[in-house]
């Protein structure tokens, strides 16, 4: 498995309480108790527990309260949830490139796509290291945008010592597996805006009014179960270890993989944090001869797992067909779908499927 999870502290308790007490639907006790203990893990006033990260990008976009013609400015390198949260309300989304060596969008080509109808700022932490999220708020600041922050694959990580997840007007994260906590599927927005969460709350529950069955608005049915956040709260008791843990497999593979000369590594820190190896990145050099998808195939073919990189939002055919990005070109993100893949990196690793992953790369790649 590329991303095994480990669930071996509470989750068994917590579920056997779900099940003693038939509280499973949205309505039991451990919903509340999860939205409270991630708002204080990461210092935000107000949390809501929901279905997915996409749901939850759902819910963040939803609730700024933004026009159709808007502009919200986003990187192309990373998962399509992001986009569609906008075009599903014919939001524009506009495209940036990302640095080829952190993956994280090119803060410094966000000023030059602002226009009149530029409404926010979407900025997505990618793959352990983080965004440079100060020049975003100051900028954000000075053109009156929103912030809206994915940190759905950074729980856990800081930037400049804070929690990632408290930056955005609106900040979201994801609880899938392959998450630093997961709760199966699973989905959570954060902020401190009393009025943004009663919104969220409100849209996550079918925008019910104070009139039973009487709507004013359409909302989504994106509630969390108390069955998943059972296993929220008992994974977010361990997540100190679980960073550590996701370091020491970082930094593992560091060392065992320093002498391949055909392969990129991730950085291991930036000025701003050090990496959290949510997935061990590996982008291919340029004199490589082989594709990726041959260097997949023949790990593969060694029993390691691997997933491709994000194939750039502008390039999707959805988006073409629909008229979207068809001049857009965004070279790294193009050069990262093309080059780049990850390999096992999930919690329930050990020192010696660590060891035959790298053996199995020095095999397909020296
Ligand atoms: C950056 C980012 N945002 C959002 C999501 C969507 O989360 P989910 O799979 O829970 O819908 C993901 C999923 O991996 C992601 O990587």
């Amino acid at each position: 498995m590329v991303n095994e999870p480990l669930l071996n502290g509470n989750e068994k308790k917590y579920l056997n309480e779900c099940i003693d007490t038939n509280w499973i639907s949205s309505e039991g006790p451990f919903v509340t108790e999860f939205e409270d203990q991630m708002a204080l893990y990461t210092g935000r006033k107000y949390a809501t527990a929901c279905t997915s990260g996409t749901a939850a990008l759902d819910i963040a976009v939803a609730a700024l309260n933004l026009q159709k013609g808007d502009e919200i400015i986003m990187p192309s390198f990373t998962i399509i949830s992001c986009a569609q949260a906008l075009t599903k309300l014919g939001i524009k989304p506009v495209l940036v490139d990302s640095e080829y060596d952190t993956f994280n969008m090119k803060v410094k080509d966000i000023k030059s796509n602002i226009t009149s109808k530029t409404k926010a700022i979407m900025i997505v932490h990618i793959f352990g290291l983080t965004v440079d999220v100060n020049p975003v708020l100051d900028l954000a600041k000075k053109h009156s945008l929103k912030v809206i922050e994915d940190a759905a694959q950074a729980i856990g990580q800081t930037y400049k010592g804070n929690q990632c997840g408290s930056f955005g007007d609106i900040s979201i994260f994801s609880f899938y597996p392959n998450k630093h906590i997961t709760t199966g599927e699973g989905g959570m927005v954060l902020c401190d805006d009393h009025l943004l969460d009663k919104r969220s709350k409100s849209l996550r529950n079918l925008c019910f009014g104070s009139q039973r069955f009487v709507h004013d608005e359409i909302g989504f049915n994106y509630r969390m179960t108390n069955i998943q956040a059972a296993l929220g709260v008992a994974q977010l008791e361990r997540i100190d270890q679980i960073i550590k843990k996701k370091r020491w497999i970082g930094t593992s593979y560091n060392k065992l993989l320093k002498d391949l000369d055909m392969i990129n590594t991730p950085i291991k820190s930036t000025n701003f944090c050090k990496n959290i190896y949510w997935v061990y990145a590996i982008t291919l050099k340029d004199n490589f001869p082989e594709t990726t998808e041959r260097v997949m195939f023949e790990l593969e073919k060694s029993g390691v797992g691997t997933r491709p990189f994000f194939y750039p939002i502008h390039q999707q055919p959805v988006f073409n067909k629909a008229g979207l990005f068809l001049n857009d070109k965004l070279p790294n993100s193009e050069k990262l779908y093309r080059k780049g893949f990850y390999i096992p990196s999930g919690l329930a690793l050990t020192q010696n499927q660590i060891e035959s992953v790298s053996s199995a790369l020095h095999k397909v790649l020296s």
